[in-house]
């Protein structure tokens, strides 16, 4: 037998992975809770269900045009003019793609070379090292520190700039620390963009979740920085539709055109109902409502959850600024956080993901999502305290 391709040879994603086993021991009758999960606990809203049910009866069941249906372009462009002051033509500078992580995936392997630096915060989440490695391209890992909130700072990204750089990657607000870059974060960073003439990939999905009145800043929108940057954004987590896998990338013509090439040999784009369900749901004012409802129900779940683990001996976690994710320190508690996980897990029936699943500088963490009910977060803290207070 011939061997596989050594681009193959990348780890599964571990975060999928212990999702899949949390579902297999429920599906065995065992109660367990899921803190694991990366996306809302919440259904897609009524009204873009019902616009996705309306447009399969309208007969949107053909190809979509590969960088996906204009009316979706020109609502992301309207979008991403309004609220993230970046100007992109609905024509030549959008592609509607499947997921944030199929735009993350095809923007890597346009951008990326043999041999080519790319710089990312350390911990990251999990995808991005393999779609550089498939891209035969090198991770260089720039560690971040829970003393600063886990931000990336402009002085350690030049720090780690080589002249072999051609990508930083950026993710505001983060998976898996929860970290917000402060425009003056970005500033930093673009300005090492724009010295060192580098490509940023900005990955802001989840853009919507942010607490404690933070506001949303795009890296392209400041001087300098469109040609260079794609920013990819989605509807999994803003509009809980991670099931419809639908995203979308915005970027300067001269490279969208290359993804584009990549993007149409590969999926041809998401299915034609679900864009045209996503149109609609971008330009109805009650999806704006919904997206508050949920922030401020997670806003609430932080607090139970960073407090109750506080509570726990030996577990500290400080207060995330966005998405959904407590990145709670266990390293006084002496065990690796694979062996963490797995006893939570196996003797507390609550499924975290381990942070070295996110890289070696994760280690010592473990990932829990509040993307859950506060009862259930209660409950899991609660038996989470009685399986690690006996070490
Ligand atoms: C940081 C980050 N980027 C992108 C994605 C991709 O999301 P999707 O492909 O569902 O849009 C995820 C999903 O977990 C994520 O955490």
């Amino acid at each position: 037998m011939k061997e596989i391709a050594q681009r193959a040879r990348i780890p599964r994603s571990a975060t999928v992975g212990i999702e899949n086993r949390a579902t297999e021991m429920k599906r065995k009758g065992m109660n367990v809770i899921s803190l694991a999960a990366g996306q809302p606990d919440f259904v897609t809203p009524q009204h873009i269900r019902e616009y996705a049910k309306k447009a399969l009866d309208d007969g949107y069941t053909f190809y979509p045009p590969s960088p996906g249906l204009p009316e979706l372009r020109e609502a992301i462009s309207k979008k991403v003019a309004e609220e993230n002051g970046i100007d992109a033509d609905p024509g030549s500078e959008i592609i509607v793609t499947v997921g944030g992580k199929q735009g993350v995936f095809s923007a890597i392997l346009t951008l990326v070379d043999s041999g080519d630096e790319v710089i990312i915060a350390a911990p990251s989440w999990v995808t991005y090292e393999p779609c550089v490695r498939l891209a035969s391209g090198t991770i260089v890992p720039v560690p971040v520190h829970e003393k600063n909130g886990f931000r990336l700072t402009g002085e350690d990204v030049l720090k780690a700039v080589t002249r072999k750089t051609k990508l930083i990657i950026i993710n505001s607000p983060n998976n898996p620390t929860g970290s917000v870059l402060r425009k003056e974060d970005l500033k930093e960073m673009a300005s090492v963009a724009c010295e060192k003439d580098l490509f940023v990939l900005s990955d802001e999905i989840y853009e919507y979740l942010l607490y404690d009145g933070l506001k949303h800043c795009s890296i392209a929108s400041l001087p300098g920085m469109k040609e260079r940057t794609i920013t990819v954004n989605g509807f999994s987590k803003a509009y809980s539709m991670t099931g419809w896998r639908l995203g979308y990338l915005v970027g300067p013509k001269e490279i969208v055109q290359h993804i584009l090439a990549i993007h149409e040999h590969s999926v041809t784009g998401p299915s034609s109902f679900s864009q045209k369900a996503a149109a609609q749901a971008m330009t109805d004012p009650r999806s704006k409502e919904s997206v508050k409802t949920m922030v401020t129900e997670f806003e609430k779940r932080r607090t139970v959850i960073v407090d109750g683990l506080n509570r726990i001996r030996n577990i500290s976690c400080v207060k995330p600024s966005g998405a959904f994710y407590a990145f709670a320190n266990i390293s006084k508690l002496g065990k690796s956080s694979m062996e963490i996980a797995n006893l939570v897990l196996d003797k507390g029936l609550v499924a975290t993901v381990p942070g070295a699943a996110f890289g070696h500088r994760g280690e010592g963490f473990l990932r829990l999502s509040f993307a859950n009910s506060t009862e259930n977060i209660v409950e899991a803290l609660k038996r989470m305290e009685t399986v690690v207070g006996v070490l």
